[in-house]
């Protein structure tokens, strides 16, 4: 029997209210499979802790996290805590204390009608998109100069090492050449003429070693334009920091919306625990209602489970998760639907538990 220890970090807003129905699942998988069990350790850190003890998490919190296979983390962030304090003292902290330099982000349809784009199928809408994670324009260097308002002057400076560059555009072509996909860089070489002409430097340097992977190139700009008008180009995406946060919300638009995104912060060397959350945050406008789509979350247990090499489960999970698309009563008012966050997540484990009941 294979043990897995779980850190749940339910955080801000909508954050518990969708991760209670992701344990959900992993309790319900942990019934069927009798090889499979975790143990799960809630902790509260957040907004509201911040405002009882002035910090987003315990002091040894790192050091708490260390042990644990995997975290699981809702979301981060709500009115009354500057977002770059809560922000930056616990998701972004996690990501870069474990190093979890690449973020998974798949932008795949998995239900035709959930696109708005016209005429766009599954077929033509299932791509993978690899986020760096722990540098670029998100390494916190900057300076606040000259503090007298008509001289004030702010830096945010993008750093781009190569160790960071190399191994993160390596990890795309690994991926692509494991899974027999296309490669596409996407950068700004035109405007940003250090950062992102390194980038594409280190991009073609790699690529020498890997002749197989056919590659392509674009601007973000043009990209934007590709993610809408023309996704069938795209199969796996290389990309910074910055450019992969705004690209997977366009490529969740595309695929139904924030409720569906789900993405993993991964530390290949498995030297620190992964972390696997949505990709949306608290969303204030609706949590403490009951209606927030808990499938993202959900996607992101199904990423946990092919980390944890379980991946019988995370195709179970995908499954499953196309199977409820097609019940419009059991969806959320986001798509359309009726059902509160947990009637789903109950119906999503039913329809689990009868396609897997012979899995094991
Ligand atoms: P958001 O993702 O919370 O919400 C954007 C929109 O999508 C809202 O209209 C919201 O109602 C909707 N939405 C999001 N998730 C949904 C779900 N599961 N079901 C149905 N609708 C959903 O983005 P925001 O409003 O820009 O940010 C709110 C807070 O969350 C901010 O503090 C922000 O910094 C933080 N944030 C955190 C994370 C994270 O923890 N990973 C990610 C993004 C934003
Ligand atoms: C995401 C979020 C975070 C990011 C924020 C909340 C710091 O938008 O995970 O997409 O920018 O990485
Ligand atoms: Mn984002």
């Amino acid at each position: 029997m294979k043990t897995f220890k779980i850190a749940l970090i339910p955080g801000d807003g909508i954050g518990p209210e969708v991760v209670s129905e992701g344990v959900k699942v992993l309790k319900a998988i942990e019934k069927l499979d009798p090889s499979i069990s975790f143990s799960f350790t809630e902790f509260p850190w957040g907004c509201e802790y911040y405002l009882k003890h002035g910090k987003m998490m315990a002091d040894d919190g790192i050091e708490q996290l260390k042990e644990f296979d995997a975290i699981y983390l809702g979301a981060v962030g709500y009115p009354g805590v500057p977002d770059h304090i809560s922000l930056w003292d616990l998701l972004l902290r996690i990501r870069k204390e474990f190093d979890q330099y690449v973020n998974l982000r798949p932008i795949t349809l998995l239900n035709p009608t959930l696109t708005p784009l016209k005429d766009k199928t599954s077929k033509e809408i299932d791509f993978l998109v690899i986020r760096e994670n722990s540098e670029g324009e998100y390494a916190g260097a900057g300076d606040w100069l000259f503090k007298r308002k008509a001289e004030e002057v702010v830096l945010q400076t993008g750093v781009f090492s190569r160790k960071g560059t190399e191994r993160i555009i390596r990890y795309a072509y690994e991926e692509a050449r494991r899974s027999n996909r296309t490669l596409t860089s996407i950068s700004k070489a035109n405007a940003l003429n250090y950062s992102m002409v390194f980038w594409d430097e280190v991009f073609e340097e790699v690529g020498k070693e890997y002749p197989d992977v056919q590659t392509y190139s674009y601007l973000v700009d043009a990209a934007s334009l590709y993610f809408v008008t023309e996704p069938e180009r795209f199969e796996v995406v290389v990309t910074s920091n910055l450019f992969g946060d705004i690209l997977t919300d366009i490529g969740a638009a595309i695929t139904g919306g924030m409720g569906l995104a789900a993405g993993a912060n991964i530390n290949p060397e498995r030297d620190y625990p992964s972390m696997f959350e949505p990709v949306h945050g608290s969303a204030p406008d609706i949590s403490g209602k009951g209606i927030a789509n808990p499938i993202a979350a959900i996607w992101s247990v199904s990423q946990m489970m092919d980390f944890f090499g379980e991946e019988r489960w995370g195709e179970a999970i995908l499954s499953t998760i196309k199977d409820i698309l097609n019940e419009q009563e059991s969806l959320t008012s986001d798509l359309g639907g009726s059902a509160s966050t947990s009637q789903l997540g109950d119906r999503f484990v039913e329809l689990l538990s009868a396609k897997t009941s012979n899995l094991v």
